[in-house]
């Protein structure tokens, strides 16, 4: 069997998970640079055993190994499943064939349980908020949190060793290391997979740092990225995103064909610039989703700059457009800078996803080809209209 790592972040609790740094796309959709993390964890008490989530595909047969080489699999007594996604939920199955564990979670992951990872529902003990389980001198307390992110996703707190097993709540795709602070860079990577993952739940995210705050956190256990030993850090960035908090920046998205909207969408760049108002430029034919999500997180403006294609938007634009609505970022407000050749269209349909996202449209520049002086003028008046927005004290 090959020697594997498990380090004990806490007293009694390995990390038995797997990294998988060949992935480069998640949910076929959001890109992985560094690949990810599925993170299980074995908590072990004087009495009983218990694993907490499991891993991905293709990862089941090292989780085994794992356990394995820290106790009698087919003596396992818990396995709590805090959600049911496959990511963490793949190789519960196999545990509970190789052992005589019985499976925690909420009302709604049952099914799932039995659904995803053929868990016999009699071998399925479902539990409610601030029920706990006594291993002798460590109990796991389960903390309902739904919808971080489906709708099954509870906590579980280990009391004595003031530990929190978030699940994806305070995710990263972050496979460097096994700690915070061996990551320099664990707050951007965090704050990308809160953009894709969290975002879009922000009324959810709010309730369960409600539920954070209220306990005593030595150490946050998430199931993407490393073990957080100074909690305060990611627990005060989620603040932070999750309520919204937005920066002096303007994030522009554009297509080009011809060039003349991308003139336009470094004039309107620039002029924010000399504004104080740092423009983040994303050409679609050629962009990191994950970043431009990152950077959704704390932008209060949107411009959007498109070229008229057969009567409408651009289709990157439209797809792009789409993904935006989807993670309703904290944007209040939005501008457009389109163009058009022998008909128009882009800007009418830029201006009604403004208006069907409830975002504040601040104004447009229409061109007629490629931008001359009056366009200019009117792309440069255009961002200081944003500018002034961005920069008026915020009233809720
Ligand atoms: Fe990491 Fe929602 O699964």
């Amino acid at each position: 069997m090959i020697k594997y790592n498990t380090p004990e972040i806490s007293e009694g609790v390995y990390a038995v998970g797997a990294k998988d740094r060949n992935r480069r796309l998640f949910d076929a959709l959001v890109p992985l640079p560094r690949g990810t993390t599925f993170n299980s964890y074995l908590v072990k008490g004087a009495e009983k055993t218990a694993l907490i989530d499991s891993v991905g595909p293709g990862f089941e047969q090292e989780l085994l190994d794992k356990i394995s080489s820290l106790t009698d699999l087919s003596k396992l007594d818990y396995v709590v499943m805090n959600h049911a996604e496959p990511d963490h939920s793949t190789a519960l199955g196999a545990v509970v064939r190789e052992s005589r564990a019985t499976l925690y979670t909420t009302e709604k992951g049952a099914p799932m349980a039995a659904r995803y990872s053929g868990v016999p529902a009699e071998r399925i003990k479902t539990i409610k908020d601030g029920d706990t389980i006594e291993l002798g001198g460590k109990k796991l307390r389960f903390i309902e949190s739904p919808w971080l992110h489906w709708p099954e996703t509870m906590f579980t707190y280990l009391e004595e060793n003031k530990v929190l097993f978030s699940c994806d709540f305070f995710g990263a795709h972050a496979p460097d290391g096994t700690y915070d602070d061996d990551i320099p860079d664990i707050i951007s990577l965090a704050k990308g997979y809160f953009a894709e993952i969290m975002m879009p739940l922000r009324p959810f995210c709010k309730k369960g740092l409600d539920k954070v705050a209220a306990l005593e956190i030595t150490t946050i256990a998430p199931s993407h990225g490393p073990v957080y030993r100074n909690p305060s850090r990611i627990i005060d960035a989620y603040r932070s995103w999750v309520a919204g908090e937005t920066l002096r920046k303007a994030v522009i998205v554009y297509v080009t064909t011809w060039g003349a909207t991308e003139q336009m969408a470094n004039c309107i760049a620039e002029a924010l610039a000399k504004e104080g108002i740092n423009p983040k430029l994303y050409n679609l034919a050629s962009f990191d989703m994950g970043q431009l999500a990152e950077d959704l997180v704390d932008s209060p403006a949107l411009v959007v700059g498109s070229p008229t294609l057969f009567s409408g938007l651009h289709p990157y634009m439209n797809n792009t457009l789409n993904l935006i609505k989807l993670l309703k970022p904290p944007v209040k407000f939005g501008a457009a800078i389109c163009s058009y050749g022998w008909g128009k269209g882009a800007l009418k349909q830029a201006q009604e996803f403004f208006e069907n996202a409830k975002i504040e449209f601040v104004g447009a520049v229409d061109s007629y080809g490629p931008p001359h002086d009056e366009e200019i003028q009117k792309i440069t008046e255009l961002a200081g209209q944003l500018a002034a927005k961005i920069s008026a004290p915020v009233v809720n």
